[in-house]
């Protein structure tokens, strides 16, 4: 056994199935304490709601805490952001200009205001006007020079982030800090803005057995051998997934 690096989505990846969450918290806090594994929680939340969900599943402490869609990283104690990663990703990120550009959008309704972050701005978006919307917005934002992504996630949720964050590019910059090879490090994911965890990235990746059929559906289109699609749910397909690759 080795050490390795697991970072994970929260809300339908660790969390949901409790009893199964806390067998997987009993190895791996084993294993960190053992073999100084390291554990990343990178959640769409922002920090308030990551608070409030960590003290009602009594979540183990991570290591990093990456929070609001990869746009803030957390150090274990701290409640400043990463000001390297903040520097980043301000570069041509006009948060003023994009709400002055997308608020008055019929289709989009405003998330609540602790889902409303520095580099992150976040509506609420029907399935069926996102098929007509988002291109749309795409080429607004683009033609504004705006360096934007849209990220659509649960059928449900709009979030617009600067072009350089999004979850696997935090994960990228948190693996790189801590030196840890792609080979051992796993991401785990159920919904959309997990596909960044996974898109032409060299980390190993687990996709959970109850994931959303957005995150399926461009599993099957993008196919990957260091990908694993766990037929277990939660908490119970990352374990799945840590045996499959071998970490546990
Ligand atoms: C979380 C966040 C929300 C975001 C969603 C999808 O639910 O609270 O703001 O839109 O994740 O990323
Ligand atoms: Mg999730």
């Amino acid at each position: 056994m080795s050490s390795f690096l697991l970072v994970t989505d929260l809300d339908n990846t660790l969390v949901g199935d409790d009893q199964a969450m806390l067998q997987l918290n009993q190895q791996l806090s084993q294993h960190r304490q053992q073999y100084g594994s390291k554990i990343v929680y990178s959640t769409g939340r922002s920090p308030v709601r990551y608070q409030q969900l960590a003290t009602a599943k009594s979540l183990l402490e991570p290591d990093i805490l990456i929070a609001a869609v990869g746009t803030e990283i957390y150090a274990k104690g701290s409640d400043l952001p990463d000001p390297n990663w903040a520097a980043i990703l301000s570069q041509g990120w006009d948060r003023e200009q994009i709400i002055a550009m997308t608020a008055h959008l019929a289709d989009l309704t405003p998330q609540a205001d602790t889902e409303q972050r520095p580099f992150k701005v976040s509506y609420f978006l029907s399935p069926t006007a996102a098929v007509e919307v988002i291109p749309r917005l795409e080429t607004l934002l683009a033609e504004q020079g705006l360096e934007v992504q849209l990220i659509y996630s649960g059928s449900l949720d709009l979030d617009i982030l600067p072009s350089r964050a999004n979850k696997g590019m935090a994960m990228a910059f948190v693996r790189q800090d801590l030196g840890i090879d792609p080979t051992q490090t796993v991401a785990c994911g159920d919904s959309g803005n997990d596909i960044a965890l996974f898109a032409n990235r060299p980390e190993r990746g687990i996709i959970v057995g109850n994931a959303m059929s957005e995150l399926l559906e461009w599993h099957h289109t993008n196919p990957n051998s260091e990908r694993y699609l766990a037929k277990a749910h939660c908490a119970g397909g990352i374990l799945e997934g840590l045996n499959h690759f071998g970490f546990l």
